[in-house]
């Protein structure tokens, strides 16, 4: 694929069309997320309790895209609110934003089983919903976590340890935005060495939405033990 939300793949049916006029954003967000809370696009609608969309402020300039919602975000509804998600928080808060500040969405809507990997196919047909929410968002960065959210909106194959850190101009949801890779919170939250690094590449994105740099205090991430294996695979 040549660059995420540019051409769409072959194949891709049923996607609403992109469209570039100014629209009423939240409105049209909200509109939507109804839209696709029905969602049957793929195998993971039979399985899930419901649709995870995209949460958040609508006016976002930084938006993070995770990879699929795990056990507790497939209850809830809302991306990020197990271990990872409190992780996540926990680095806003460390650059001196707040969750209330981004919109977080992921390249899944709907939680794989036993949180297995993405399938190719499932993430074709879902992709549109993400771009669309990048387009009605605006955001100025869009921090990928992981390795499905980056290779998905980086539109290349190089993976997470490669290119974490590196910032990329691209264009998504017609527009130039700032392209940022970070590892996933889920990985960091039980190997301390990618949790260091996650913290100082965290640490750049004030410079990335052009704010002035906080002044870091001694973060206190602790570990948390990992979940029961038949609740969460990874998350
Ligand atoms: N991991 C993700 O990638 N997304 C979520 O929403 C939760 C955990």
């Amino acid at each position: 694929m040549e660059g995420a939300g540019r051409g769409r793949p072959s194949g891709v049916v049923d996607s609403p069309p992109v469209s570039a006029v100014p629209v009423e954003h939240i409105d049209d967000l909200q509109a939507y997320a109804q839209s696709v809370a029905g969602c049957t696009r793929c195998r993971l609608a039979q399985g899930r309790t419901q649709v995870v969309f995209g949460a958040g402020n609508p006016h976002a300039e930084l938006m993070f895209v995770g990879e699929a919602p795990g056990f507790h975000e497939d209850k809830q509804g809302l991306p990020f609110v197990g271990h990872a998600g409190k992780l996540l928080e926990k680095l806003l808060n460390g650059v001196g934003l707040q969750r209330s500040d981004v919109y977080i969405a992921n390249v899944l809507m709907c939680r794989p089983p036993g949180n297995r990997d993405p399938q190719p196919d499932e993430i074709e047909a879902c992709e549109s919903h993400l771009f669309r929410q990048v387009e009605l968002i605006e955001p100025t960065v869009v921090a990928t976590l992981g390795n499905f959210a980056t290779k998905l909106l980086s539109g290349r194959p190089l993976g997470i340890t490669r290119v974490h850190g590196q910032e990329q101009e691209t264009t998504l949801g017609g527009r130039t935005v700032t392209l940022y890779p970070l590892y996933h919170p889920a990985a960091a939250l039980y190997t301390p060495a990618m949790l260091k690094v996650l913290e100082s590449d965290f640490a750049r994105i004030p410079e990335l939405l052009g704010r002035a740099l906080v002044p870091q205090p001694e973060p206190e991430l602790a570990l948390v033990p990992a979940p029961p294996a038949e609740q969460l695979g990874l998350f």
